[in-house]
């Protein structure tokens, strides 16, 4: 397709982020959603998509979810397959009223006060990896540094048990690689038989847990889940594990790749590097919010279009499938000066990577840039001389921007 812009295949993906880039300044310099086509396996008929990639685009359409919906799917280019239906469907790809009816069973535990209450375990339990890193040395950042504060938190706030802990980041991670159309496994096996598997592991886990907190009540999220009525009734077993789903999912991966990628940033920037030092508890709440500009961990969601309707010139026809691309609005020159620049000092910074302003915006964002502040703090003060040896390893993915490997030194 135009441009080289070959959206929805992984081989896109996998190209240098710099030319990736130069691919979406120019889909913006259109200034209209350009038509992706593409076929879901070589049985299936092409079928398509329009990407957004202007950042006014992507504002429009999260402002309104009834034109924009969110149903069948926001997080797949295809429509789920048959196989994965009683898996996904959480509220990430539900419509108002059923969407807010289930977000308020747990939006309470996600707003800053109550992410306040749970600092002090946070600050202990980013001094605890970065004494465990001190003592080990060289090593991978994702695994030991990165990855272990976002799932102790988001698996405490559930109430998982530590001993279930190996197989959810298993299971989350491998949900979130999959999200491309000719994903396969290492062992060559496809992805919706992959998913199914990693699946039934969170919905069984969520089943043990309900069966036990039904029993004995306690303050954490899974009791609220078990406890809440939705329209007069109890969520379903199958409602229950698509929402515990959703939240390990979404409170692991995003946040995890957003501390990979402040180091490797910090690595590769060293004038910013110096000026966060200079006055860490100043500038660190600009530096995240930038981290999370510049890395976009999350590239994109999918809305379906419901009715004929005009936007922005380009009239759309029910039945149309748009992506926001959520990297590319974070790098809309129209809107942010100097877009490239890593610059911590960024003021007025209205990236769109926790969403855009709509009911679907990130539930988590208070969670994750507390658990990256408190890290970075942590990290910074202690070692202040971090840094990657080695440049990222990059996941293979259209849908998240994740790093699987980053060698660290101090
Ligand atoms: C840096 C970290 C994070 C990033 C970049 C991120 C990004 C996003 C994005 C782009 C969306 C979609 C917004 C939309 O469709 O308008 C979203 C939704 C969501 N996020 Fe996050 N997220 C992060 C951390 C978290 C954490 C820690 C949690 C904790 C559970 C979380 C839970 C959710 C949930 C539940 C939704 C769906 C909300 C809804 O449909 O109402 N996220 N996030």
């Amino acid at each position: 397709m135009a441009y080289g812009a070959d959206l929805a295949r992984l081989e896109f993906w996998a190209r240098p982020p710099a030319e990736r880039e130069r691919v979406f300044a120019a889909l913006r310099a259109t200034g209209r959603p350009v038509f992706v086509g593409y076929s879901p396996d070589a049985r299936q008929p092409v079928n398509g998509f329009f990407a957004l990639t202007r950042h006014e685009q992507i504002l429009e359409v999260s402002r309104n979810p009834e034109v924009f919906s969110s149903e069948p799917t926001a997080t797949s280019l295809d429509d789920p397959p048959p196989a994965l239906s009683d898996f996904v469907g959480s509220m990430i790809s539900l419509d108002d009223p059923r969407h807010a009816r289930l977000r308020r069973i747990v939006s309470r535990a996600f707003t800053p006060r109550m992410i306040k209450k749970f600092e002090d375990d946070v600050a202990r339990l980013a001094a605890e990896i970065v004494d465990r890193l001190v003592e080990r040395g060289p090593c991978d950042f994702v695994t030991e540094v990165a990855m272990p504060l976002p799932l102790t938190i988001i698996c405490a706030m559930m109430g998982i048990p530590e001993s279930a802990y190996d197989d959810v980041i298993d299971a989350t991670s491998l949900i979130l690689a999959t999200g491309d159309p000719d994903y396969a496994g290492p062992d060559g096996r496809d992805r919706v038989s992959l998913l199914t598997e990693k699946f039934s592991f969170l919905h069984a886990l969520m089943g043990e847990l309900a069966r036990e907190r039904r029993a004995h009540p306690s303050d954490d999220l899974v009791t609220a889940l078990v406890s809440a009525e939705v329209d007069g009734e109890s969520l379903t077993e199958r409602e229950l594990g698509k929402f515990f789903g959703l939240l390990v999912v979404a409170g692991n991966e995003t946040t995890r790749t957003a501390l990979s990628h402040a180091l490797a940033l910090f690595t590769d920037h060293p004038d910013q590097r110096a000026l966060l030092l200079d006055d860490l508890d100043a500038r660190l709440p600009g530096a995240v919010e930038e981290v999370v500009r510049y890395a976009t961990p999350v590239t994109w969601m999918r809305r379906t279009v419901t009715r004929d309707v005009e936007l922005l010139g380009h009239t759309y026809r029910a039945g149309d499938r748009v992506v926001l691309y959520y990297n590319s609005a974070n790098r809309d020159e129209a809107v942010f000066d100097r877009p490239d620049v890593f610059d911590i000092t960024r003021t007025p910074n209205p990236h769109v990577g926790f969403g855009g302003p709509g009911p679907h915006f990130c539930l988590g964002a208070h969670l994750a840039r507390r658990e990256i502040t408190v890290l970075l703090r942590e990290l910074f003060t202690r070692l202040p001389a971090i840094h990657a040896t080695a440049p990222p390893v990059r996941q293979r993915s259209s849908f998240v921007n994740g790093i699987n490997q980053l060698p660290c030194a101090f």
